[in-house]
Parts: C-alpha cells; structure tokens; sequence
C-alpha cells in the first residue's frame, strides 16, 4: 500500500445535526477511529457558501464540535477542527479550481438543487464547493471518506481531481521523487450500512435533513427524550404490518426507513430487525423504536448542553486540532507548491 490509511470526513456547521447525520455519517467514523487515523472537520469555509450569520456560525461551529464529543469522537485520539483554521484547505481549493473543469461542476446535482431556479444569484463558492472538499480531504492524502449517501457524486469528482493533478503534472510529480507519478490516492468512499440515506419521517421519499421547514421531519441531536417519542410517534407510516422479509419492504418507503434507523442504532441489519418485528403492526415497532431512540440520542443531547456551557474548552479543542491538522498538511503542500511550480 503506497499511501498511509488515513480517514477525513466533515459536517456543514449549519443548524443542528440530526439522526441522517448521526447514521449516516457519525457512527461509521466512531467507527473508524478504533483502527484508523482520522481526522474530523466542522467544515466553516463551505458553510458561508450560503449565506451566515456570524454569530449563529460561531455558535454553529461550537455545537456540531460538542456533538462529535458528545456522539464519542475522541479529541485526544481523532483531529477535531474547524477547517478555516488550517490554511491549506483553502490555497489546495484555488489549486483544485484550476484543475477540475467547470463541465464537471455543472453536473453536480447537489450544486442544482441548493441553487434553485435562480442560477444566476447562487454564490460563485456554491458552484466551487466540490472542488474545496476535494481539497480537505487532498490536503491530507486520505484514502477513506466516510459519507452518507448524498456524498457520492462529489467523491467520484474528489477522484476525479486527484486523477487530473496527478496526470497534468506528471513529469514534476516523477520529479519530486514520486516514481510512479501518483502524488495524490483515489479517496474511497464508505458508505455502508442500513441508513446511507435516512428520510424525513413526514415524507419517506424526501432526505431527512436540516433544511427541511418541518422539525418534525428529523430528530435533531440536542432534541429533549419528549420531543424524541413525539417525533416517531408522529412518523409517516402505512396501514400494513411490517414483512418478515426485506423483500417486502420495496414500495415502502417509511416502513423501509424506520427499519432502518432501527438496524442502524441497534447495530444489526434490516432482516434482523424484520426476523423480530415481522408480522407486527407500527402500533408495535414505534413504541420500540421511540425507546430505542431515547436511549441512545437522550444521553448525546445531555451531553451537547453540557459541553456547551464552557465554550473556551471547545474552542482549546479546536485550536489543538487545528495545530495537529497543520502539521499533516504543512508537508503535503510545500510538495503541492513545489510540483506546481511556486516559489516558498
Ligand atoms: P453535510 O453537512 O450535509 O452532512 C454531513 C454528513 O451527514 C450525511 N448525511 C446523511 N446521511 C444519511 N442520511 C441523511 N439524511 C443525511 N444527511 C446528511 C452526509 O452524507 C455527510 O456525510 N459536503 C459535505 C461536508 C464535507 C465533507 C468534506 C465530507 C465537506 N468537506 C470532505 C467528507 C469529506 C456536507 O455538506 O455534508
């Protein structure tokens, strides 16, 4: 393996996280960081491609890096920042501008649906934004990017910029001593598990995300053990008992979800779940599945208010991250530079 395993992942400090974020993304990095390097990002710099209010991104910033701790990334053992520290993710950014082409921007269909009808007003950094999370994740050389679904496309961009830089400058990447010419890896995404795409629990056609204007079609992470059951209890359902098989869940769309955020935080797969429920009416599962909830989301929102009653503590947790991040990625662009053809 020519490239160190390291994993980078990152979350947009806009509003509070919620369950897809915690499932889809959070668990598998919780996971990854018992055997791997890796480094957590609350990504700022792609946060203010819409626009902020500075004191509610501060606030922002503070919450999502109290609910990595809260959710069980360890700061001392995992890189816990806010990318607008570190430098390199915004000069690798400019680089990447001017190696991905604007065709494969125009294809991004997150890039569609954040802009709307209104092309014209999105913000130049909302059409870029893939280029600077090819960028954090570059400027460390991961090879594994946990994600929800919903990250896809722009992964097989980040790849696809890799592949370009290492080809447009092949001969300086042979130079600098790489012989093989490849100076960035192929980032892999990780996208496993029952719930790459949780749904909102009104609408199970529709992601469950931060946008959405009813909060009753997510669970937040710093949402109260009432409000938790109230929110399942309230969950869009359809008349049938659940199946025995995962078969039975297609056409399904809320049966399929609530399944699997059951499977998710159980750790176990769908068919599990269905082996014990199948056959049962929601009447049944949700009460269960509000429980289940509770017990594993109540203690993080606990412990989101607690950490966030000393905010210099999370801020020294940002600033020491930071500093750890720098020195992975100090090295890598020096050699960026050099390869490029800048001075330092
Ligand atoms: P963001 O902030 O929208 O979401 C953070 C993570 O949560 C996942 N996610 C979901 N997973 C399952 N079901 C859902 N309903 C759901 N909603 C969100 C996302 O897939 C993501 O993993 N562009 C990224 C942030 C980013 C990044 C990076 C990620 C910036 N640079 C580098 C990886 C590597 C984003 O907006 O995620």
């Amino acid at each position: 393996m020519k490239f160190q395993e390291r994993v980078f992942s990152g979350m947009q400090p806009t509003g509070t996280l919620h369950l897809g974020n915690y499932l889809g993304a959070m668990l598998k990095w919780i996971d990854l960081q018992k055997t791997h390097e890796c480094i957590y990002c609350v990504v700022d710099l792609h946060a203010i491609t819409v626009w902020q209010d500075p004191e509610e991104l501060r606030q922002a910033i503070r919450q999502v890096t109290a609910s990595y701790i809260a959710a069980g990334l360890d700061p001392q053992k995992s890189i816990l920042f806010n990318q607008s520290q570190v430098s390199a993710h915004a000069e690798l950014a400019w680089i990447f501008n001017c190696v991905a082409r604007l065709g494969w921007l125009g294809r991004m269909t997150q890039f569609k649906d954040k802009a709307g009808k209104d092309r014209e007003k999105a913000s130049v950094g909302l059409y870029a934004y893939p280029n600077l999370m090819a960028a954090d994740i570059l400027a460390y050389r991961a090879t594994h990017v946990p994600v929800g679904d919903d990250q896809k496309q722009h992964l097989e961009l980040a790849r696809d910029i890799a592949q370009k830089f290492n080809g447009d400058f092949a001969a300086a990447i042979k130079a600098a001593g790489h012989e093989d010419g490849e100076f960035f890896p192929q980032p892999e995404p990780v996208i496993t598990g029952p719930a790459t795409r949780v749904m909102s629990l009104r609408d199970g056609s529709r992601k469950m995300s931060k946008s959405e204007p009813s909060d009753l079609s997510r669970i937040n992470l710093i949402d109260d053990v009432d409000l938790i059951a109230k929110k399942i209890k309230k969950a869009k359902t359809d008349p049938e008992a659940l199946p025995s098989e995962t078969d039975g869940l297609s056409g399904r769309p809320e049966a399929d979800n609530l399944v699997g955020i059951y499977a998710a935080l159980t750790g176990t797969a769908k068919a599990d779940v269905l082996a014990d429920f199948g056959g049962r009416q929601f009447s049944a599962f949700k009460p269960a599945l509000a429980e289940l909830c509770v017990e594993k989301l109540g203690p993080i929102a606990q412990e989101v208010s607690r950490l966030m009653n000393d905010p210099a503590e999370i801020d020294r947790v940002l600033v020491d991250g930071a500093n750890r991040a720098r020195a992975i990625a100090s090295p890598i662009m020096d050699e960026v530079k050099d390869i490029v053809g800048f001075i330092r």
